[in-house]
This record gives structure tokens, sequence and C-alpha cells, in this order.
């Protein structure tokens, strides 16, 4: 069949994604299944395999499950990282963090930890980029560590990236020899729920959001309390929830911490250095 004419039937069947976004997730979905045209897809012809593949990913969109989710893949840092439902779907504002970091850190063999690490995309693209740095990523979810080590196995980087399942709220660290820790950690309060799209409430892992403690604030605290116990001279980078941006500054206050703004002009980070 055509890809023009499956397209019409696609679009037409498929609900809850603005009629704008149809075509843009019809071509990652034959950009997925390798369909590639020298130019103009509408042209192609799809192989009824194609089209069978396509149909059960339909089913899934149609539950509003995110695309990156039905693909299993989540375009970050121009890689295309592996994800699942155990693992955060990466933001575009973690991008901005790891750019932040491969900008001011162009030295040569350092050591990465990364904390609350779930696909990995960080450490990842840190090494990536800098071919002899190693990094430890840690997560209390196994699942979410298995998707992780796949993705350093893909990227040829495993034997400089590992990963341990710790609860980083009960189980120590150890910050000897870091030098640069870097952590995404949940940081979303349970009160913001109301105002959060049911995609992500329905298919985003919630203990990769939510505290779930009554204290957003909690992992951050508890870095800072072992940074500050265990002498830590290395640099820090953290996404941060910009509406405690205060807060978080007053947390890290003996680092000397400085926050900056993301693409919306959000304070996003917080940076000791
Ligand atoms: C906001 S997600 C960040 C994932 C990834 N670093 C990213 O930037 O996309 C937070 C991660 O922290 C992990 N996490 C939650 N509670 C934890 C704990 N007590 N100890 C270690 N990791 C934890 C979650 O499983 C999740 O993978």
């Amino acid at each position: 069949m055509l890809a023009s004419d499956y397209f019409i039937q696609f679009s037409q069947r498929l609900s809850g994604h603005p009629k704008e976004e149809h075509q843009a997730i019809f071509k990652e979905l034959l950009h997925f299944h390798k369909v590639h045209s020298n130019g103009y897809w509408p042209d192609l012809t799809l192989e009824n395999k194609i089209i069978a593949e396509i149909e059960k990913q339909l089913i899934a969109l149609n539950t509003q499950k995110p695309l990156q989710y039905v693909l299993g893949l989540a375009p970050f840092y121009n890689v295309d990282i592996k994800v699942n439902e155990h693992t955060l779907i990466p933001r575009s504002e973690t991008e901005e963090l790891v750019h932040l970091i491969l900008e001011e850190n162009k030295g040569s063999a350092l050591n990465v930890l990364d904390i609350g690490t779930g696909s990995g995309c960080i450490p990842l693209i840190l090494l990536k980029n800098r071919p002899q740095w190693n990094a430890l990523g840690l997560d209390i979810d196994a699942k979410a560590i298995k998707i992780a080590q796949l993705n350093a196995r893909q990227l040829k980087i495993s034997s400089r990236l590992t990963f341990k399942k710790v609860d980083v709220l009960k189980e120590n660290f150890d910050l000897k020899d870091i030098n640069i820790l870097v952590s995404n950690p949940p940081y979303i309060d349970e009160s913001e729920k109301a105002t959060m799209s049911k995609t992500v409430l329905n298919f985003e892992p919630e203990k990769a959001l939510f505290t779930l403690t009554g204290d957003p604030l909690i992992f951050y605290k508890r870095i800072a309390r072992e940074m500050e116990l265990q002498n830590f001279k290395g640099k820090a980078y953290f996404e941060i929830n910009p509406i405690y941006d205060e807060q978080m500054l007053d947390t890290f206050k003996s680092f000397s911490p400085t926050l900056s703004k993301d693409m919306q002009q959000k304070n996003r980070f917080l940076h000791i250095s």
C-alpha cells in the first residue's frame, strides 16, 4: 500500500494527539521501521509486515502512551537512548545540563558519579563525548539499571561506565575520587500532580518523578550532607525544580552554588565548581 494512502487511515484512527502532529508521528514510525525514501515519503510502498507493526503501535498510541515508550527509544543529545516504563523519558532540560557539563569540562581523565541515573542518559552522553572519562550511575530501580546497561553496551562504553543499584536515601555512596557529581533526582512535589499531564502521570515511573516522602528537596539535602561529611572537593551539577531555587541555594550554601537558567528562562540548574 502507498504510504500516503495508509497515512490517511492511520490519521483518522489516531486519537488524543493533535492533528498537526500526526504526520510527524507517522514519519517517526517509518524511521523506526527503517523505511527510508530518497525523497518524498508519501510515494513509498509499505509492506504488509510493516503495516501490521504500525497497527500495533497505533493501538498503543491510542492509550496515550508516549511515542518514546511505544518505540522504546528517545532521542537525547543526538543519540537514540533505549527507554521503557521503568525509566523516565529524558527531557530537553537534561540535555541542557549535559551540555553545560561538557562545555565547562574539557579536561582529560575525570570520574563522574550520576545519582538517579534512570536510562543512564547523562553519563552515556558525557562518556560518548569524553573518551577518557569514567562514570558510575546509581539508581534504586534494578530494571532501570538493566536498560542503562543496554544503552552503555550499544554505545560501546560499558568498560568505562558501570551502574549500581543503590537507594541513596538509605545507603552510602562514596564521593572519594569523584571529580564531577551530577544528579537529576526526583524533584516534583505531589501537590503539582493536579497540573501535570495524564500522559506523564499514567506512564512515567512514579518514583522517578516524585520523592514520595513529602519533602521535594530530600535528595538534594541528602547529597549536600554527604558532600559536607566527605569533604567533597569536586564539581557538582544538579537539575532542580525552579520553584525551590532559593531553598536549593540554601541547601548547598557551604559550597558557594550558582544557579543557571534553562531555555525557558527558569532557574533549572545549580552548579558548584
Ligand atoms: C528524574 S529521574 C532521572 C533519570 C535520568 N537521570 C534522567 O535525567 O532522565 C530520577 C531517577 O532517580 C531514581 N531514584 C528514585 N529514588 C531513588 C533512590 N532512593 N535512590 C536512588 N535512585 C533513586 C529513579 O528510579 C529515577 O531513575
